[in-house]
């Protein structure tokens, strides 16, 4: 099956086994009015519903004389389990002519500056948000391009991305993809198939945020670019990665022993005789150091040419969505830009953001209803 369905308590895009393509892009409003906002997000869910079913826009409808609904680049493939998932940055809320700002969730506080963050204002934040998730690139650079000819005087593209080879499983039917560090990673993510870890982490509750009770069901999604000091680490030892990780390369199993799946044991010395380092990612992003908590990480591989130096400007779009950033993201973070080896030698982060997720769309409700 190819059709992932777009209704449902929940949005699309987030517990669904991650595809293989992203294409994201964050919009900012050009208009004045609320109600063309509000239209928006209705013609957005209307044609995400059609596009997610594999259907063409306008299909019947069109004149011969007026420029087609559907660009059309997406004719006879195949709906490639596409999913778009829509969610609204602060910004949005501050606009005074939307009325909305007394329902903005307090967890949409902006994230702290972290230690090395080298962030590009231009490819951060956003009003609104629109992930695209296909197996197939031109289905999911299809469904953005249209929406946002959809919303052409309404909103305007702030920045895009596009990702390809899912750095995560989110479900144990897929197995682990690698990293462009050429590690294994989604090991010891959330998958859907742990419903009480997924409640717990991911889904806002209801009496969360009593201002902000429309994101019952919603969760809030973190995406920063991160940028791999790729050559640097091709010219690290298999020893300073693995133990920058505190994983093998090639099993991904933890260097206290055992298998892929194996818990991390931080007390006991691995087959060469060492304990899984302090500084390691791993050990550092574990939840036995983070008061329990977890992340479902859903991020992508980019590449986008090379830089004026000749190196390859690549590295890892990495995307969370967590039940409260204030818990779940921004100590976690805290911790790695200040003393994980990963972060401190081998990472930058260059953009970010932070949106607010709401719930799912029921039949005959539009994404984002509850806020207005
Ligand atoms: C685990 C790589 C950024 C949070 C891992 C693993 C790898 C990895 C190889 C081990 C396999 C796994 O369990 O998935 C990377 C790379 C990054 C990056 C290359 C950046 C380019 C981040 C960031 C965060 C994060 C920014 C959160 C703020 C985690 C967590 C785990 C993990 C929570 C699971 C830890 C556990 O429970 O054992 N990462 N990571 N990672 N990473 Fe990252």
């Amino acid at each position: 099956d190819v059709v992932v369905p777009f209704r449902g308590e929940h949005q699309a895009g987030i517990t669904t086994p991650a595809q293989d393509r992203l294409h994201m892009a964050a919009f900012d409003l050009v208009t004045d009015s609320r109600a063309d906002l509000i239209l928006l997000l209705k013609e957005w869910t209307r044609a995400a519903e059609e596009m997610t079913r594999g259907n063409k826009l306008g299909e019947g409808t069109d004149s011969y004389l007026a420029p087609p609904s559907d660009t059309g680049e997406a004719m006879g493939l195949s709906a490639a389990n596409l999913t778009i998932t829509i969610g609204f940055g602060r910004s949005l809320f501050e606009k005074p002519f939307l009325k909305i700002k007394d329902k903005m969730p307090a967890a949409l506080e902006p994230l702290p500056h972290f230690p090395n963050d080298k962030l590009d204002p231009a490819r951060s934040d956003g009003d609104i948000i629109v992930q695209a998730c296909a197996d197939d690139p031109q289905v999911a650079v299809h469904a953005i391009r249209n929406l946002a000819r959809i919303g052409f005087s309404t909103v305007s593209m702030r920045w895009s991305q596009l990702g390809f080879g899912r750095t995560s499983s989110t479900s144990r039917a897929q197995a682990t993809p690698r990293n462009l560090f050429g590690f294994k990673d989604g090991t010891a993510n959330l998958t859907s198939e742990d419903a009480a870890g997924v409640d717990e982490h991911v889904w806002v509750p209801e009496g969360a945020d009593p201002k902000a009770a429309w994101m019952t069901g919603g969760t809030y999604l973190v995406a920063r670019r991160i940028r791999m000091r790729i050559e640097i680490w091709d010219r690290t030892s298999l020893q300073e990665q693995e133990a920058s990780i505190g994983r093998t390369k090639t099993e991904g199993a933890p260097l206290s022993g055992g298998e892929e799946f194996t818990e991390p044991d931080f007390s006991a010395k691995g087959s060469r005789g060492e304990l899984i380092a302090k500084d390691s990612h791993v050990r550092l992003a574990h939840p036995s150091t983070n008061e329990g908590v977890k992340m479902l990480r859903r991020g992508y591989n980019y590449t986008d040419g090379s830089d004026e130096l000749g190196r390859l400007d690549a590295g890892l779009f990495f995307i969370a969505f967590v039940v409260d950033p204030r818990t779940h993201f921004t100590p976690m973070q805290n911790r790695l830009s200040a003393g994980d080896r990963l972060h401190v030698e081998y990472l930058q982060h260059v953009a970010s953001g932070l949106y607010a997720i709401p719930p799912g769309a029921r039949e005959g409700e539009y994404i984002g209803q509850g806020l207005f």
